[in-house]
């Protein structure tokens, strides 16, 4: 019996040698020594039969070899679970020293980007750039820009109103940047000025690849003793040349606006076919860019100056028109909607 406890041993602690999972260790455990459906309690059951004198040696044997085995197990245990935490972290092993993705830098919104440009233009000539409010008193977008309330000139210039309790303080989306003019004069009448007012302006217009209800435009004013249509066109030839490239022609055409006389629009000759004539420029060689003129004497006494002594010229631009000429774009909308793969076109 004694022999047969030590075979049976031998025999477990060679299998415990073969296994390499937890798994097949536990199952070891059970069948060889676990319990009393395991082998060892199947001996143990044995013991029963033995003559009484034999017990105690057999006992003995059968405790040293489950001993033995219960060691065999720790052993291998400690050893297995220490492996399988190695392999764990090997496994989920980060390196902290790889790179890290790069972020795509973005890159200015077109709009944004020819405003800056414009700005730099106007600021080499001696302008100063202002911002004027988006949301507007009647009297400010229309009234004392030569615009009383049932003028037909209105309706060039269909907008949103907020409120509209009376007349005087109907609040309005502003529909072109042209009352910043106001805001201007009155702040520095009687000193000549010359500014840039560039923002957002809004017109309730049917949407459509040439226009937006939505866009952005830029004003100038120049207020001064002697400013003539000469400086006018001065400066919008200087103007034309930066933006629009060397050689770039500009043209005034007679045109009508409420609050400047004479007026005009101001066409640049088309930098596609170098005024050839175009599908663009729909083969007239020019396109127009905004309107402009000579500030009218009522506007100029609105803002504080007297018509008299001072004179001035002023104009109102679309930055996306600009744009669209610049970068020959076909679509207005696309300035608005925030279509990546149109965006990134002009990363910088
Ligand atoms: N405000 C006019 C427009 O939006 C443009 C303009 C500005 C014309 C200043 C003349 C002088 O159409």
């Amino acid at each position: 019996m004694i022999e047969e406890i030590e075979e049976f041993q031998a025999r477990a602690l060679a299998e415990l040698r073969t296994i390499t999972t937890l798994d097949a260790l536990y199952a070891w455990r059970n069948r060889f020594y676990l319990g009393k459906n395991s082998a060892l309690g199947e001996i143990s059951r044995g013991l029963g039969k033995l003559a009484p004198e034999e017990r105690p040696r057999v006992g003995q044997s059968i405790n040293a070899a489950k001993q033995a085995l219960e060691a065999a197990y720790a052993v291998c245990e400690t050893e297995m679970e220490q492996q399988e935490r190695e392999r764990e972290l090997r496994e989920d092993l980060v390196d902290v020293t790889l790179p890290g993705r790069p972020a795509a830098p973005g890159s200015l919104h077109p709009t944004t980007q020819i405003i800056r440009e414009i700005e730099r233009v106007f600021l080499q000539m001696g302008f100063v750039i202002w911002e004027s409010r988006e949301v507007e008193s009647d009297l400010l977008n229309f009234q004392l820009l030569n615009i009383p309330p049932d003028h037909p000139a209105r309706d060039m210039w269909d907008t949103f109103y907020v409120r509209t309790t009376s007349t005087d303080e109907r609040v309005v989306l502003r529909t072109h940047t042209s009352p910043g003019q106001i805001h201007a004069m009155r702040r520095f009448a009687p000193e000549p000025i010359r500014v840039l007012l560039p923002g957002k302006c809004y017109r309730y217009e049917h949407v459509t690849a040439r226009s937006e209800f939505m866009f952005t435009q830029f004003e100038f004013l120049v207020v001064g003793e002697n400013i003539t249509m000469a400086d006018l066109n001065g400066t919008l030839a200087m103007l034309a040349e930066s933006v629009f490239g060397e050689g770039t022609r500009v043209r005034l055409r007679p045109s009508y606006f409420p609050f400047t006389e004479p007026s005009a629009e101001l066409d640049i000759s088309c930098n596609i076919c170098q005024g050839i004539g175009c599908r663009i420029c729909k083969h007239t060689g020019w396109l127009e860019l905004g309107g402009c003129g000579m500030v009218h004497p009522t506007v100029l006494r609105n803002g504080g100056y007297d018509p008299d002594q001072f004179s001035g010229f002023a104009g109102g631009f679309g930055y996306e028109r600009s744009a669209l000429m610049r970068y020959q774009i076909n679509d207005i909308r696309l300035f608005f909607q925030n279509d990546l793969r149109f965006l990134e076109q002009f990363g910088s």
